[in-house]
């Protein structure tokens, strides 16, 4: 039976797209396999090459600081990225290794099955909210395939852009309340009983 341990031998040793070539480490993901927050972060950069672990350069140092501001403990999360492995000099993962890797990040969110995704950055964004802006929707949420899904700047952009770093820590701040709110919204019952609803129940006693 598969299992995050499994998938994540079947992503150290997988050649499904030219990212295998040049990689060090394919970095499978990590945290705990009932983790209710999933982080979706881009992919491996230099540190995480050779490490085989997501998030521990400078951009994973400072999510570690987002993640105190947030209110979650790193290793009660589960951290992963679109890619698997590295893309030579951090360039832009290309459409086509987006889509062969695509199929793990898949089963990762079927087998960890959180209640909210929060994807970091625009490749991770672009699957939930197609041509929409991240200028625009982050610190935004969403409901998908009963999950509740939260648009976020990725840590490297406000390391790059000083001016983002407030807004960025702002949206973490804030992000705890932007997953109650959407869950309230989405379990809002309608209003009222129709008439025909309620001489029908009527109608039972
Ligand atoms: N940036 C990412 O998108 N992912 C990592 O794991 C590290 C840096
Ligand atoms: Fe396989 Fe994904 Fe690595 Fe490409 S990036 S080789 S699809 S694990």
């Amino acid at each position: 039976m598969e299992n995050l341990h499994t998938l994540a031998s079947a992503v150290r040793t997988c050649t499904s797209c030219p990212l295998h070539h040049t990689r060090t480490n394919a970095v499978p993901g990590e945290g705990p396999a009932n983790a209710e927050v999933m982080f979706i972060g881009e992919g491996p950069g230099f540190n995480e090459d050779k490490q085989g672990r997501p998030f521990v350069g400078a951009a994973g140092q400072f999510l570690n600081e987002l993640l105190q501001l947030a209110g979650f403990k790193r290793e009660e999360v589960y951290i992963t990225n679109v890619v698997k492995c590295r893309p030579p000099g951090n360039r832009d993962p290309l459409p086509e290794e987006i889509e062969a890797c695509a199929r793990y990040l898949d089963r990762q969110i079927e087998l960890i099955n959180p209640k909210v995704i929060v994807t970091l950055g625009r490749f991770s964004m672009a699957r939930w909210f197609p041509n929409e802006k991240i200028s625009v929707v982050h610190g935004r949420a969403k409901r998908a395939d009963g999950r509740i899904v939260v648009a976020m700047f990725h840590p490297a952009a406000a390391l790059h852009q000083q001016s983002l770093r407030a807004t960025v820590e702002e949206d973490f701040r804030r992000l705890k309340q932007i997953v109650a709110e959407a869950q309230r919204k989405a379990e809002e019952k309608p209003a009222q009983p129709s008439a025909a609803d309620q001489a029908e129940q009527l109608s039972l006693f």
